[in-house]
């Protein structure tokens, strides 16, 4: 029986009940009912958003959402029902109850509201129970532990400093509540926009009856999208919350961190030994211990003396440097941050007015409130002491707001707000000033940002890496699903740290580790204070050998990996992607043995052996494959066994595929040889690729500079056509040159200046 317009008697229970007025305003259908109030509105056909309120907020921010909703809502009214048409979506709205149900333009359902339940509320707290259907998988969330298909799982948001997380662990660091439901061949997805602490349930203890969506307070705000197909709602949602810039190109290189390089001589001789070693890296970074007592914004006097000499070597050597920064700030007489924050009202409070404190590294702190415009200026102006000696990316730690305790009282203020409304925001509220301030500091060039904690939409300011994971096989996998799993909320930037942060790794899982690497967004190898040092020389020679190797392959990636980030830049579409995205309803995808594969770009294809393992199962998609390290051709549509030593990661290309690659360079500041390598592998259906380059550091490509030009391999002619240049750019290769694989001739490779066809047959 439905609870039809009626107060249940339960605990405090409140349903919206049946439906009284219906009016337009704002852009919004708002739909009264007894105890609530539903607006919706439509963002494109294939997005329609939902708000069911009690007390709904005329401001209605949302930290997470970029773009405006359309015009007049043209809708069909029935006594029972109204009905709204964008033309690729239909949402039915019964009225007694209030219920909604979204169908596709054949009138088939997608997903709806559970018809008994709806949506209720329990005090503050509400909760949507929704439609479970009997082979429906769910997809999304982001950075969360347990299996690809979180079918049978339950999970809450709340950021979460999570130290010592395990496989299992939740919540973490970060909050994306959106999810995608595959069911009966059919896609969708669904974003709840609601900082307060959320939960999802996906059948978990309901006899799977159903699944539920809520949170402790706020509205039930969602976001439905209707599109067919994983990658067209990875576009939608990230066309909604928006995508991100263009990296510096420096980043995607290999990065070294360590808790901490104590001093600048230290960070030197580091730096020094790559170039010695002749193992490419980038970016050589500073954990905490570079600043004067944890203070932000300041360096260590004594470790640290001349700043800008050390970046001036580092840059010297091609070196970038990155330091950390959190949000805690020192409270010391004199400090210049704590006592322009007291002054200025910039700092967390009690309800009283009270400065709120909390402890982390330096000792007893206050926290900014970068919920304010002010605060996040004065935030962003700040990083002048790193950006004057030369520092080139800003990592953002310690943001869930983490405090010793793990627990900050729920009165805790920023402005208005208490700190459990929108607590899960505050990473990229941090990260949005540091962002904003650095890029206007750096004059032009782009700035790296990296933070722990985030909410939706992160991907407009930074990259994110995983938090503190350890040194086991466990973690090693677990990575791969929470990056695959980051990359369908948005967030294409994405890294862990390579080698486990706690504990030691054994050399192999470090080689293995490394290996894998070379295939995540982001390639920084870090480790907690206190463990073995992790350098690539760390490990014995014969180590050694093997991660410089694979370190050189990432190098030898880069065209291949910079092009696909352009790609994830214009489409939103991640760089890693699990094998869901493009085959959502094979089964073989979401088995537990095989979850952890992704593709890396559009051809790669990356399975993930552990450090014991020499040998695993992997699933190749229908079609024909090469082995990367082998060329040994493969025919898929099925599970295959395939060798897994540590000196050859099975990592799979897709016949047909282009891609374009480099000479070995130390590091993206030196130039290589000159020649852009289009390696190109045979296969039977036809192919092409988008090759972008730009100056890899400045802005100017969204003036127009950039060298962007499709490549297209013609299966039946053997041709391989180049289209026009597009953009003002000047490629950094003056020469191209082919590389076949699988053509049966060996000795193709040539060399073109402006090349625009050429037959590999
Ligand atoms: C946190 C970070 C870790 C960092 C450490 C010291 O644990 O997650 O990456 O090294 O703090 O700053």
């Amino acid at each position: 029986m439905a609870l039809a317009g009626v107060v249940c008697t339960m605990m405090d229970t409140t349903v919206p009940g049946n439906v009284h007025k219906i009016s337009q305003q704002h852009n919004a259908l708002t739909i009264t009912t007894q105890h609530a109030e539903a607006r919706v509105w439509i963002y494109s056909p294939t997005i329609i958003r939902v708000n069911v309120s009690r007390h709904f907020d005329a401001q209605d921010h949302s930290f997470a959402v970029i773009q405006p909703p359309q015009g007049n809502i043209r809708y069909d009214d029935s006594p029972d029902e109204l009905s709204i048409h964008t033309g690729e979506l239909e949402l039915r709205i019964s009225k007694s109850p209030l219920r909604f149900n979204f169908y596709n333009a054949d009138g088939i359902l997608l997903s709806g509201d559970d018809e008994r339940f709806g949506t209720m509320w329990q005090g503050e707290k509400f909760t949507n129970y929704r439609k479970l259907f009997k082979d429906e998988r769910f997809i999304g969330l982001g950075e969360k532990t347990g299996n690809l298909d979180r079918r049978g799982s339950n999970y809450v948001n709340w950021n979460t400093d999570a130290v010592d997380y395990t496989p299992k662990s939740d919540p973490l660091y970060k909050t994306f509540p959106f999810y995608i439901g595959l069911h009966s061949g059919l896609t969708y997805g669904l974003f709840l926009d609601n900082t307060h602490r959320s939960f999802f349930d996906f059948g978990a203890s309901t006899d799977h009856s159903m699944h539920w969506l809520g949170a402790d307070g706020g509205d039930l705000n969602y976001y439905f999208f209707g599109a067919q197909g994983v990658a067209n709602i990875i576009q939608d949602q990230t066309w909604l919350t928006g995508r991100m810039e263009m990296p510096p190109l420096w980043s995607l290189g290999y990065q070294q961190c360590r808790w901490s390089y104590m001093s600048a001589k230290e960070v030197l001789e580091v730096a020094r030994n790559f170039r010695k070693l002749k193992i490419p890296a980038d970016a050589m970074y500073c954990d905490i211990d570079y600043m004067d007592g944890f203070k932000i914004f300041t360096w260590n006097n004594e470790t640290f003396p001349e700043p800008k000499a050390m970046i001036d070597e580092l840059t010297a050597m091609g070196f970038k440097l990155v330091t950390i920064v959190d949000p805690g700030i020192k409270i010391e007489d004199g400090y210049k941050q704590y006592d322009e924050g007291v002054k200025k009202g910039y700092f967390a409070t009690y309800p009283d007015g009270e400065l709120y404190i909390g402890e982390v590294w330096p000792g007893r702190c206050h926290f900014p409130d970068f919920y304010k415009a002010e605060v996040r200026d004065w935030w962003g102006k700040s990083f002048d002491a790193l950006t004057e000696p030369g520092v080139a990316g800003f990592w953002n730690d310690m943001n869930e707001p983490a405090a010793w305790g793990q627990n900050i009282p729920g009165i805790m203020r920023f402005g208005d707000k208490y700190m459990p409304e929108v607590r899960n925001a505050y990473g990229n509220e941090m990260s949005r000033g540091t962002y904003e301030g650095t890029k206007a500091l750096l004059k032009g060039k782009r700035p790296f940002v990296l933070t722990r904690a985030a909410y939706t939409g992160i991907q407009r300011y930074s990259a994110v890496w995983t938090g503190d994971n350890t040194a086991t096989d466990a973690h090693l996998l677990l990575g791969c699903r929470l990056v695959n799993s980051l990359g369908i909320v948005g967030v294409s930037y994405v890294g862990v740290d390579i080698g486990g942060f706690s504990g030691n790794p054994t050399p192999e899982l470090m080689v293995r580790w490394n290996s894998l690497g070379v295939y995540t967004p982001m390639f920084r190898n870090h480790a907690m204070a206190a463990t073995v040092m992790r350098e690539p020389w760390a490990w014995g020679k014969q180590n050694e050998k093997i991660i410089k190797k694979d370190i050189e392959q990432r190098y030898k990636l880069l065209p291949y990996i910079y092009s696909s980030f352009y790609r994830s830049h214009q489409t939103g579409l991640p760089v890693a992607r699990t094998l869901a995205i493009d085959l959502p309803f094979d089964e073989l995808v979401y088995d537990e043995a095989y979850q952890n594969q992704f593709f890396f770009g559009d051809n790669i294809l990356v399975a993930p052996a552990d450090s014991h393992q020499r040998e695993i199962d992997v699933y190749l998609p229908a079609g024909d494959w090469y082995r990367f390290g082998t060329d040994e051709k493969i025919t898929g549509g099925d599970v295959i066994s395939a060798d897994a030593p540590l000196t050859d990661l099975p990592v799979f290309i897709r016949a047909g595929a282009i891609i374009p690659m480099q000479s070995i360079v130390q590091s993206t500041a030196e130039q290589g040889d000159g020649i852009l390598q289009i390696h190109v592998w045979n296969g039977e259906g036809s192919t092409d690729f988008v090759y972008y380059e730009d100056d890899g550091d400045t802005y100017a490509y969204e003036q127009g500079a950039y060298y962007k030009r499709t490549i297209s391999f013609n299966a039946e002619t053997g041709n391989i056509t180049f289209s026009a240049v597009e953009g003002t750019f000047t490629s950094r290769f003056d020469r191209i040159m082919i590389v076949s694989h699988g053509f049966g001739k060996t000795e193709d490779w040539i060399c073109y200046n402006e090349p625009t066809e050429f037959t590999v047959r």
